[in-house]
């Protein structure tokens, strides 16, 4: 399947959240969706030495690594050695708003330079062959007009070569507000972001911003090549992914007919992990969402948490959590 067509529903890049460990869940979930790393600094890995941030497991395939920076040769470089590891795409972060990274003058502030953007995608699509380089933006910064700015800046990265762009369908406020009021706080604007799709049919745009089920994912499909689901995927991850493969992506089945089964499908990779020494906790923490909504829940979410803290954690804490919960089918 072409990475394009993957690219129909993402799970967004979420610093803290989308590790290996939770990629590993969401894998289980849906074969098809595209899975995005946090961001990583083109500094961490060029300057600080820091390769092991591109440390993933070929069964998370695909897997996009998104970058964060605005030095056009760094972010070449920092390139090179993600595709050296196989990433399946690498994207640039211009919608992250927090001050550490307007201080490194890159994420959301580079909005404001388009003509910076258009330098950095074209010496990372000349380091990354035939591997996709995309973008994931704003509508806009602070008193931009996102009418005005929007067109022009995906105009700039299209001619610099790129060909998929996620649309976080808000503006950041630079000023005042922190990242997380940034994620609630600046109003939605949708039709703008579809009125772009219409504007550039040659730009595989995917939407991102405040959409919570599948049913609103095919809703947004309607106007969109894809969507794009953060905070959602993350807090109930099985509402967003279980039944992605078929509803979404046409396929017969779904890897994991029920939550139970999602559960059990990570047996493997917690056995692996604790028996090179991680910690129980490190997997489960992206796990507590599972049967968010479920008759059962806090159980599960209670001893999942408060099992995965005592020395020595094994598998059987797995065990324990999942008889608290009673459901069968999804
Ligand atoms: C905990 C957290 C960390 C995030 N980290 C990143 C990041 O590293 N890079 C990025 O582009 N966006 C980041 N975001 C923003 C999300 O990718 C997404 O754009 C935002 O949450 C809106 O989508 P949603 O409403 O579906 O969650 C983060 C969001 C959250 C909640």
């Amino acid at each position: 399947m072409e990475l394009d067509t993957h690219a129909t529903l993402s799970v967004a890049p979420m610093m803290d959240w989308t590790d290996r460990h939770c990629r590993a869940f969401h894998r289980v979930m849906s074969r098809r969706t595209l899975l995005y790393t946090e961001m990583v600094t083109a500094a961490a890995l060029v300057r600080g030495g820091a390769v092991h941030l591109l440390d993933f497991d070929a069964a998370e395939h695909p897997v996009a690594l998104q970058l964060g920076g605005s030095d056009p040769l760094e972010l070449a470089r920092a390139t090179a050695l993600a595709v050296e590891r196989g990433y399946a795409e690498v994207n640039l972060n211009v919608g992250c708003p927090s001050d550490r990274v307007q201080s490194g003058h890159f994420g959301a502030v580079l909005m404001e330079q388009p003509d910076l953007v258009a330098r950095c995608v074209a010496e990372m699509i000349n380091a990354a062959g035939d591997v996709p380089v995309t973008v994931k933006c704003r509508i806009g910064v602070d008193d931009q007009t996102p009418e005005e700015v929007l067109p022009d800046f995906l105009a700039r990265i299209r001619d610099a070569g790129v060909r998929r762009v996620t649309v976080h369908a808000r503006k950041a406020w630079l000023q005042g507000l922190s990242p997380k009021e940034n994620r609630d706080i600046p109003p939605l604007d949708y039709e703008l972001v579809y009125r772009m799709a219409t504007a550039f049919p040659d730009l595989h745009l995917s939407i991102n911003g405040g959409i919570t089920t599948l049913d609103e994912v095919a809703g947004h499909l309607r106007h969109m090549k894809g969507v794009m689901v953060g905070r959602a995927a993350y807090h109930d991850p099985a509402a967003i992914l279980m039944r992605a493969d078929t509803r979404i992506f046409g396929a017969e089945s779904d890897p994991c007919p029920t939550r139970h089964d999602a559960v059990l499908a990570m047996v493997p990779h917690i056995e692996a992990h604790l028996d090179a020494g991680g910690k129980l906790g490190q997997v489960t923490r992206h796990m507590l969402g599972t049967f968010a909504g479920q008759p059962g829940a806090r159980g599960w979410r209670r001893t999942l948490s408060e099992g995965a803290t005592r020395p020595g954690a094994g598998i059987d804490v797995l065990h324990e959590a999942l008889s608290c919960v009673t459901e069968a089918a999804a």
